[in-house]
């Protein structure tokens, strides 16, 4: 049965009656050039979210709050799910900066996105690891990227859905785009639950505390102890010098808490929201703010330790394209053994997957950070 929307109802077509309210979101790109005598045009901003569940949603919402984007779309497989999600963002209009809203269960609707964020997909149940999630993940990710990539080619990808960097490498060969617009999220939640965790230890506020986990997302994520900094002031060897709190247990405790963290959310809450939520809105007001901050995200790392095809965390300065750079992990040093090795993983489980876009030497410059 067809529901008619509360929009359709007071006699706007629910498609259309955007049009007559809102600013229209230009169809192609042009860039911020004026269009005629009167006041210049502002390019305007699109951002999709695929996948309207508990993280999309939270996304959704942040970015919202945060007036990062011009319009917003939605995309879900579930449509009275994903119509009363848009509804009741909608419904929040008076409150909220004016951001277009639409929604579809076709790709469609994320036409010339400027930034697509991929949630879709299976999540962990209490106990269950991340990469429980890989082939279930996979098989949607073969149906969801390439419409996606076909509707919005100039796109910037970022991944979410779990296992996170494995999807990453996924998504970059399903769309046939430059390694360098596509990210996954990575380990900017891990690095947030250690800067929340290592500020609580301290007494102070985790905006003050910059600290990196990196790896591969969730269970073998590295504690970088010595990225550890308090007000810019390095801070590991002074806490270990002078703090008797800061001792080998605490270490453990704290990076422990992180890599446990979401298992824990979930046992209680049965999903993670919030903290990826706000996660990704930070990521996305860097890449379409061009705010140049560093963020351990998930890259393709070539010619980087070894590893010749693969993605995973480490901190890039995310803006768009995303050159790679990648942090030097030393072999000694207080963060090893503090943090295991992700196993290799098989490329058939992957299954048949399209040629990967040659890299070029741009795409492929390294540059060392020594943490
Ligand atoms: N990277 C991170 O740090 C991080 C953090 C938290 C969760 N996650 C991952 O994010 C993913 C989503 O988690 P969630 O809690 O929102 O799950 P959820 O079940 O609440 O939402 C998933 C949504 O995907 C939709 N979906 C399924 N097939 C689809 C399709 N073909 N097209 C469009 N939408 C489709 C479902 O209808 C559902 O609404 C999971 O894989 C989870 O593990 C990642």
């Amino acid at each position: 049965m067809h529901k008619a929307s509360s929009l359709s109802e007071l006699g706007f077509d629910s498609g259309g009656a955007s049009s007559g309210f809102f600013r229209p979101v230009a169809d192609g790109c042009p860039p911020a050039t004026p269009t005629s005598s009167a006041a210049p045009h502002r390019r305007l901003t699109k951002v999709s979210v695929i996948g309207a569940g508990n993280v999309g949603m939270a996304i959704a919402q942040t970015i919202l709050t945060q007036n990062l984007a011009d319009e917003i779309a939605l995309v879900d497989a579930l449509p009275d799910k994903l119509r009363g999600e848009a509804l009741d963002l909608q419904h929040a209009a008076a409150f909220l900066p004016r951001v277009r809203i639409v929604s579809g269960t076709d790709a469609a609707v994320t036409r010339n996105s400027d930034l697509v964020i991929v949630t879709a997909g299976a999540r962990q149940i209490p106990g269950e690891t991340r990469l429980n999630l890989l082939q279930r993940n996979v098989a949607l990710y073969r149906k969801i990227v390439p419409p996606v990539a076909e509707h919005s080619p100039e796109a910037l990808l970022l991944v979410v859905s779990n296992p996170v960097d494995v999807l990453t490498y996924v998504a970059w060969r399903l769309s046939g785009f430059p390694a360098s617009r596509v990210i996954g999220s990575g380990t900017n939640l891990d690095s947030s639950r250690f800067r929340f965790l290592i500020a609580e230890h301290l007494d102070v506020n985790a905006q003050d505390v910059q600290a990196y986990m990196v790896g591969e997302h969730g269970d073998s994520s590295v504690a970088i102890w010595s990225s550890i900094s308090v007000g810019g002031m390095p801070a590991f060897k002074s806490l270990r010098d002078s703090h008797r709190n800061f001792d080998e247990a605490a270490l453990e405790g704290i990076r422990r808490a992180v890599v446990g963290g979401a298992y824990e959310v979930i046992g209680l809450k049965g999903y993670t929201s919030w903290a990826i939520g706000y996660s990704v809105a930070s990521l996305a007001a860097s890449l379409l703010r061009d705010q140049r901050r560093v963020h351990p995200v998930s890259v393709l790392a070539s010619g980087f330790h070894g590893i010749s095809d693969g993605h995973e965390g480490v901190p890039q300065p995310a803006r768009p394209p995303w050159p790679r750079r990648h942090p030097r992990r030393r072999r000694d040093g207080p963060h090893r053994g503090r943090g295991r090795a992700a196993p290799p993983l098989r490329q058939d489980a992957l299954g048949e997957l399209p040629a990967p876009r040659p890299l070029t030497e741009e795409r492929q410059l390294i540059y060392i950070y020594l943490l």
